[in-house]
Parts: structure tokens; C-alpha cells; sequence
């Protein structure tokens, strides 16, 4: 689906023949090779944003508002983004999820993860002025037309597609029942606070609660123990959670099957995910003609990395499918469910997959 992002379609000039020209006579890395030392922002295809403002999210989080470039097609509400930024001469990519604003421009609120190579650039070191590429938005947590009542959990930097959706609800006058619970390790952590409580006082329909684990209430209100009596009609309500690998896994435990719908997605492995075989298998990639030792434990996108080989990847938690690679024989194990797959040639997300036998990837 296109998704056609308003303002873009206002900014955006009508393509240029000479641009139509470009795209039949060079390649589009060609052409953007050349352009964008007349200007970093002209490119064929490639959508790149302009970092425009930040400004301090919490203690460790800083929010990076981007104005793309005409090649961004918009995302929905709820959606993630796969973010590209230069450091020491190396492309990394990492997902963010955006908040739209009116004015064409996202926003994105980064918190700095210890030794995080990305975020703790994004949150540190990142210039107004610098350029930054983008993916096409993906994800699946957004509003459907008519919606059952919403329960959203959201733990640390799973907040941010949260109040894309409440913002998107807010701006369509909260047409059903919302509870927020948002967790955070102390009050310092919590981002967005005076937004979302000037939301609830805005909207009758809205309650948000704020749940610190390291303050206050003993004991900690953790989300497989803390009391949902408040919420009315529970068991009618879609939930929607979104925050470290643990705290998903959590929440799924203790809800799904008690309530209407249950929709999650993880930022991060559950601790539990890199626990698994043990010793080392042969990968043999078929295009490439190279053949690495691979160990079970890990991912097959980090253990290629470590060779040094640098397949495509975006979110590196199996939602974005930008890792999908085919799998000609062998097996591997799924690291979020643990389940185990042989069928021969069928994909396999090198970010979410590990080697159980030697296997030959299309890669
Ligand atoms: C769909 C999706 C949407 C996301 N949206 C946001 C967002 O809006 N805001 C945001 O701040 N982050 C978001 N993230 C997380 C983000 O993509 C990065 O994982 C995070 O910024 C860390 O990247 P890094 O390069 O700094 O860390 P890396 O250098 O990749 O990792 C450093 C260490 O931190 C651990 N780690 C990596 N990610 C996390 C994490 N999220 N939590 C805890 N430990 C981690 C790694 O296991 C490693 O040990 C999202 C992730 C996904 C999959
Ligand atoms: S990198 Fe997104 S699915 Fe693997």
C-alpha cells in the first residue's frame, strides 16, 4: 500500500523531465552519487530526512524531529521505520517508531541503550543539519477502521508508537475507550508525560497510569502482577503492548486468551532467546560461493556479521522482513518461540533464526 503523506504531496514537486530522463539513463545510485553533492537531498528513489530539531525526551531519551525528502511515502500511526545513519564510515540501520506531525516532518524519541551504537549516536552525537535515510514504513500495530475498546502496554521506548496512536485517536475526538499503562524504571525515564496527561484531561474516554518499577510502590508493579480491576470490560478490549522482549513475553503470558485481541511486537530479544544450542555449524552461502562456521547460539544476521559478511536487515526482530533469505536445506530454530524449521527452500529471517544443522542460504 502507498500510503501518500499530505504535506509531501503539497511540498513535493511534480517530477522533472530531466529526473525522468536520470531514471532511464543511470542507475539510481549513480544518479544519487552525483546529486547529492549538488545537494544532499536530491535523490532518484532513495527517501533521506533532514534532522531539523531535538530536544530532550527524559533523562536518557532525546526526541529528533526529520523532514524527509519527496521520496518519503508517510506511514500510518503505529508504524516503525528503518533509520540509516553513518557512523565511523559504516552504514547502520536500526528501527524507530515515528510520530507524524502536521507538518510533514516525524519525530522520533531515541533513548540511549548502554554501549548502543546507534541510539547512543542518535542521542549524543547526532547535528541538526545531518542526513538520515529511511525505509519504507512497516508494522502492524495501527488502528483498524472501527476498533473494540484499546488496554495499550507500553515499557520504556515502547511508548513511542503509543502516542502515535493516541495522537491519531486524540485528533479523531478518542471514539473509544483507552487505558494507557506505561512502565518505566523511575519517574526521570518517563517521556512525554505532560502530553499525555493534558490528552486524558482532554479526553474523558482516555486514562493513562504511569507504573515505576525502581520507585515508590512496593512491590513493583510488574506487568504479570499489577491489578487490572480497573480496567472496565477487560475481556472486550484489544490490547496492544510493545516494549523490551521480557516485558512483551510478560504481558502475552498473562493476557492472551483473556481478551478480545492480543497484538505485540518487541524491541528487543527476551533474555531467554539467546540461551540455546550449543558448538557450531557449516553455512554455506549459494550465491556468494563462501561457506562460514556459525555458531547455534546466535542469530544467523549477527553470527554473518561477525564474518564479516553484511546481509540486509532492518529491524533485527523479525517484523520488518528485510532480512527474509532463502533457505535451500538444513535447519533452523525460531529464537522468539524456539520452534524448529526444515522445509527446503522456504524463507528464514536471519535476524530471528539460528542454525540447528548446516544449512545452504541463498545468500
Ligand atoms: C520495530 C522497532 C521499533 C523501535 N522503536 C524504537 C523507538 O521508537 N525508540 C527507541 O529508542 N528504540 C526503538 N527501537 C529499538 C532500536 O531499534 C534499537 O534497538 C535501539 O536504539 C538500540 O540500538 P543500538 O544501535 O544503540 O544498540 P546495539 O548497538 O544494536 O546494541 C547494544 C546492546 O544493547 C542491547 N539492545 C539493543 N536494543 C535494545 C533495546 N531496545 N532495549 C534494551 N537493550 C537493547 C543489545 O542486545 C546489545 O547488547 C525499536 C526497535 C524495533 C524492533
Ligand atoms: S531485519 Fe527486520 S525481519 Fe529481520
Amino acid at each position: 500500500m502507498r500510503i501518500v503523506c499530505p504535506m509531501n504531496a503539497i511540498l513535493a514537486p511534480r517530477p522533472l523531465w530531466p529526473i525522468r530522463l536520470a531514471r532511464r539513463v543511470v542507475s539510481p545510485a549513480l544518479f544519487d552519487f552525483w546529486a547529492t553533492r549538488l545537494n544532499p537531498l536530491w535523490t532518484l528513489e532513495q527517501p533521506l530526512a533532514r534532522l531539523v530539531s531535538r530536544s530532550q525526551a527524559s533523562r536518557d531519551a532525546v526526541t529528533l524531529v526529520l523532514r524527509p525528502n519527496r521520496h518519503w511515502q508517510g506511514m500510518l500511526p503505529g508504524q516503525h521505520v528503518n533509520v540509516g545513519v553513518e557512523i565511523e564510515g559504516r552504514r547502520l540501520v536500526r528501527s524507530y517508531s515515528p510520530t507524524p506531525l502536521d507538518d510533514g516532518s516525524l519525530a522520533i524519541t531515541v533513548k540511549a541503550i548502554a554501549g548502543g551504537l546507534v541510539s547512543g549516536h542518535l542521542a549524543r552525537d547526532a547535528r541538526i543539519g545531518d542526513l538520515i535515510s529511511l525505509d519504507t514504513a512497516f508494522g502492524d500495530m495501527v488502528l483498524p477502521g472501527k476498533t473494540d475498546d484499546l488496554l495499550l502496554l507500553a515499557a520504556g521506548s515502547g511508548i513511542t508508537p503509543m502516542r502515535a496512536l493516541l495522537r491519531s485517536l486524540a485528533a479523531r475526538g478518542m471514539p473509544i475507550k483507552v487505558d494507557l499503562m506505561y512502565w518505566a524504571r523511575s519517574r526521570d525515564e518517563l517521556c512525554f508525560v505532560d502530553e499525555l496527561d493534558a490528552l486524558a484531561a482532554a479526553h474523558p474516554r482516555l486514562h493513562v497510569r504511569h507504573l515505576l518499577t525502581r520507585e515508590g510502590a512496593e512491590p513493583d508493579p510488574r506487568v504479570d502482577t499489577v491489578p487490572l480491576d480497573a480496567i472496565a470490560a477487560l475481556a472486550d478490549r484489544r490490547v496492544l503492548a510493545c516494549g523490551p522482549g521480557g516485558f512483551v513475553q510478560a504481558a502475552r503470558h498473562r493476557l492472551d486468551g483473556q481478551v478480545a485481541h492480543f497484538d505485540a511486537e518487541a524491541f528487543s530479544m527476551p533474555a531467554a532467546a539467546a540461551a540455546g544450542d550449543e558448538g557450531e555449524v557449516q553455512v554455506q552461502l549459494a550465491r556468494s560461493g563462501r561457506t562460514v562456521q556459525l555458531s547455534r547460539g546466535m542469530s544467523l544476521l549477527e553470527g554473518l556479521e561477525a564474518q564479516g559478511i553484511r546481509p540486509r536487515h532492518g529491524c533485527r526482530m523479525g517484523i520488518c522482513n528485510t532480512c527474509a533469505c532463502g533457505r535451500q536445506s538444513g535447519t533452523t530454530r525460531q529464537l522468539l518461540t524456539g520452534d524448529l524449521s526444515s522445509e527446503p527452500s522456504s524463507q528464514v529471517r536471519l535476524c530471528i533464526s539460528a542454525p540447528s544443522t548446516d544449512l545452504i542460504l541463498d545468500l
